[in-house]
């Protein structure tokens, strides 16, 4: 569903990927993990065509991603969405608005068909029937329901998740893992799922890849992982501060 082959990305005179190659099946929830800077943000927004590689090939199902492809470049808008802070909502729309917003802006379907399509993805989520509510009546893993309502109502076939679970409290997180879990389960979407979050990666992942150097440095299920006899992937999932992974490595988000 998603390939990279001999993927390089720089800005200025600094390499982010070298050689980044990998491929995801369809159905399957990928984990990338890996240090604040190490180009995991980058490399979804490779996969929705956000950014451009300088070298390689990106092919989201089965379409090469290429400038001016405007055929590509349709699939990727309609069937990729990626979900950047979860459950943001526009605070000053009712439920409705916001989990139709993109519909009522831009579809041109008529009103009630979007209506009706804003209640089947609330009720996706075991929201139904909160559509006149206003973002302020939720509770937070409410809104969090919301947004990924929100993201369904598109049909999208790949759901790309950006630190899902980062600044979230253990309970609160542990309910975005179910939800992707839930979503993968009953819509069968291919998912990537960049995170930090260890207990995350280890529950939704159905294998995880780690970037490191520019490189991906090992891929496996999450048993395998947990096992791995690699140096700098143990210092990672273990959290240690001494150990091979490069310090400096370590800059903004
Ligand atoms: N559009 C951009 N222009 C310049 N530098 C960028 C851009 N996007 C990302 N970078 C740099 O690429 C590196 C990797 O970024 P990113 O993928 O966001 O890391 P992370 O693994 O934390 O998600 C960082 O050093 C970041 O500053
Ligand atoms: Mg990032």
């Amino acid at each position: 569903m998603i390939r990279f082959e001999g993927i390089w990305k720089s800005f200025g005179a600094k390499p982010i990927l070298r050689d980044v190659g990998f491929h995801i099946e369809r159905g399957e929830t990928r984990v990338i993990v890996g240090q604040s800077g190490q180009g995991k943000s980058v490399t979804l927004k490779l996969i929705c065509a956000l950014l451009w590689p300088d070298r390689g090939a990106v092919t989201v199902g089965g379409h090469v991603l290429r400038r001016g492809d405007r055929e590509a470049l349709a699939y990727v808008r309609r069937s990729v969405d990626m979900l950047f802070q979860f459950g943001a909502l526009f605070d000053s729309l009712t439920i409705r608005e916001n989990v139709g917003f993109v519909l009522y802006e831009r579809s041109g379907l008529p009103r009630d068909e979007i209506d009706a399509r804003v209640a089947e993805c609330l009720e996706m989520v075991n929201l139904a029937g909160i559509e006149d509510h206003m973002p302020a009546d939720l509770s937070g893993g409410m809104k969090k329901r919301v947004g990924l309502a929100r993201a369904l109502i598109g049909r999208p076939e790949i759901l790309l998740y950006d630190e899902p679970t980062s600044g979230l409290d253990p309970v609160t997180a542990d309910l975005i893992n179910d939800l992707i879990l839930e979503t993968r389960s009953r819509f069968g979407v291919t998912s990537v799922v960049v995170t930090h979050d260890m207990a995350s990666a280890y529950k939704v992942g159905d294998r995880i890849s780690m970037l490191a150097d520019g490189q991906l440095i090992t891929t496996g299920t999450p048993d395998e992982i947990r096992a791995t006899s690699d140096g700098r992937v143990r210092q990672f999932i273990e959290g240690r501060a001494q150990g091979p992974l490069t310090a400096g490595a370590v800059a903004e988000g």
